[in-house]
């Protein structure tokens, strides 16, 4: 799907919990001209994330939000979305399950990056699966959200070559790599000018 844009970037949320890296990449692409987005919020699950100093560095509103009620933090969250007219949210490295009602009133406007060649090792601790099922290959996709888990239409995948000598953090840095550069080619291809 090629959604057609006109002039204005897509205002865009980034939503993470962690070191941010794929933030970061995210940052530098909307900084380029013909870039199809412009980052105007980081949102984070946890006040503690690495990532959140990516905001201070770039200037970019962030905030981070108490998910032990979810229901109240996501109202938090759509309306600051609301009040900085955001119609575009990447989940990169959000390790948090968005409620079924927050996805559907975002419907087509979420999109996530997950480290494997999805449809195989949706969840948690994906290298390591990979690796113990003697996979050649794993890789990262960039896929929409849909209400159930790492299941959206995909977008982009990029493969990435599996060696004997491979642990899960050799794999993980290795495809974190491609990940900096799969998110904004995904995004092209969404969004053309
Ligand atoms: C990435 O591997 C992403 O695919 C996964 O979590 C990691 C986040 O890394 N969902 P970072 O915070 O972007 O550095």
């Amino acid at each position: 799907m090629v959604l057609s844009i006109g002039p204005k970037k897509i205002k865009c949320a980034v939503f993470i919990s962690g070191t941010g890296s794929n933030l970061k990449s995210l940052i530098q692409f909307s900084k380029k001209k013909n870039s199809p987005i412009s980052l105007e919020l980081i949102v984070s699950d946890n006040l503690k994330a690495k990532g959140l100093k990516f905001g201070k560095i770039f200037k970019i509103s962030s905030k981070a939000f108490n998910f032990k009620n979810k229901i109240i933090a996501e109202k938090k969250i759509i309306y600051e979305m609301k009040n900085k007219e955001i119609k575009l949210i990447c989940l990169a490295g959000f390790m948090r399950i968005l409620s079924k009602d927050f996805i559907k009133s975002f419907k087509g406007k979420i999109l996530n990056i997950h480290p494997s060649l999805l449809p195989k090792y949706k969840g948690l601790n994906t290298h390591q699966r990979a690796i113990s099922s003697r996979e050649k290959y794993s890789g990262c996709t960039v896929h929409f959200v849909n209400t159930k888990l790492d299941s959206g239409k995909i977008i982009l995948q990029k493969r990435v070559r599996v060696l004997n000598s491979d642990t899960a953090k050799s794999l993980a840095k290795k495809i974190l790599i491609q990940e900096h550069k799969l998110y904004p080619k995904a995004i092209r291809k969404v969004f053309s000018r």
